[in-house]
């Protein structure tokens, strides 16, 4: 069973991946009951014809009990300006659910969206005192869907001509984009852009929210899609590598955070931690994004 903590925007885009690809029975836990049993109704509807799989929704933490997977996606509120805005009541929020599920499925996998993303993984992680490969932050494969995107608008070309579009780092305004990887059409990324694209993609990225909230009150679909993805890897045993925040233990010469960086998961959660070559500033962007997570931890 898949339990989605929080059934707002996010949490039912990703219970519906879940049902109407059939991948396991959905529980919805939401603060406020009706939420959750309404978007239970809604998505109940979209289990394929052939299929074994439920729906429900509930405000009752026990109900999650003999869950594989707990994907938390609640929210104490909207942020306006940045990610870091609510922590202080998020941080509370995540030691309430962190502590249920300490209680009633201690042996799940656990996946954090809730923001800041990379704080709230870590404090999930010491107060639950769950395997570091068990809690996983999905934020930073969001960040390069988004990169790969706008590569592909920039240069006009489709997606898949992109390879290695891949962001690290803090899920915030220290990110690290890591243009050094990237290939496009098999040429390096580097020699056919100057240090002001760089920039400006850079900044793109960051504040892709900013624009997409122009349009639409806030995103919820790419991220829904990440993480089906590492749940869909993780039910079927299927290894995938993607950015992903855990909490580091001298890799990346980092340790006492969480951040960003990439990992191989399958049915274990983390199955492998990837360190990869950086170039020199790219180095010194992801010392300072890891610097910024710390002195966010250290505030609380
Ligand atoms: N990782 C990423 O890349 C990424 C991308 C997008 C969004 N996010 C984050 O994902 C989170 C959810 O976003 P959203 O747009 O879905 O927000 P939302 O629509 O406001 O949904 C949040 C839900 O959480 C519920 N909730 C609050 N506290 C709870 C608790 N203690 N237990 C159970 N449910 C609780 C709320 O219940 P009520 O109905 O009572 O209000 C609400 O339905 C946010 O933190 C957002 O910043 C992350």
């Amino acid at each position: 069973m898949i339990s989605i903590i929080g059934s707002g925007k996010v949490g039912a885009a990703i219970a519906f991946l879940c049902i109407s690809n059939s991948l396991d029975d959905v529980l919805l836990v939401n603060r406020t009951k009706s939420k959750a049993i309404g978007e239970a109704l809604d998505i109940s509807n979209a289990i394929p014809e052939n299929s074994n799989v439920s729906i429900h929704g509930t405000d009752d933490f026990s109900k999650i009990s003999g869950s594989d997977i707990v994907v938390i996606t609640a929210s104490t509120g909207i942020y306006l300006k940045n990610r870091i805005e609510m922590m202080d009541a998020q941080v509370k929020m995540i030691k309430e659910i962190a502590n249920q599920i300490k209680k009633y499925c201690p042996f799940a996998t656990v996946l954090i969206i809730s923001n800041p993303l990379d704080v709230l993984t870590f404090v999930f992680q010491k107060e639950t005192q769950l395997s570091r490969n068990k809690v996983i932050g999905i934020a930073s494969s969001l960040d390069s869907s988004r990169f790969r995107y706008l590569l592909s608008e920039k240069f006009k070309i489709k997606q898949s001509q992109i390879i290695n579009a891949l962001v690290i780092g803090e899920h915030g305004d220290s990110m690290v984009p890591v243009f050094s990887r990237v290939k496009i059409n098999e040429k390096n990324l580097l020699d056919i852009i100057n240090e002001t694209e760089k920039k400006i993609i850079s900044t793109e990225i960051q504040d892709y929210w900013k624009f997409l909230r122009i349009f639409k009150s806030r995103s919820q679909f790419g991220i829904a899609k990440n993480t089906f993805d590492v749940i869909r890897s993780i039910i079927k045993n299927d290894e995938l590598v993607i950015p992903a925040s855990i909490v580091l233990n001298g890799e990346y010469d980092e340790k006492d955070i969480s951040m960003g960086i990439p990992v191989k998961i399958n049915k274990d959660g983390v199955k492998e931690i990837i360190e990869i070559k950086l170039n020199e500033s790219e180095s010194k962007l992801l010392k300072i994004s890891a610097q910024t997570i710390r002195d966010y931890i250290k505030s609380l």
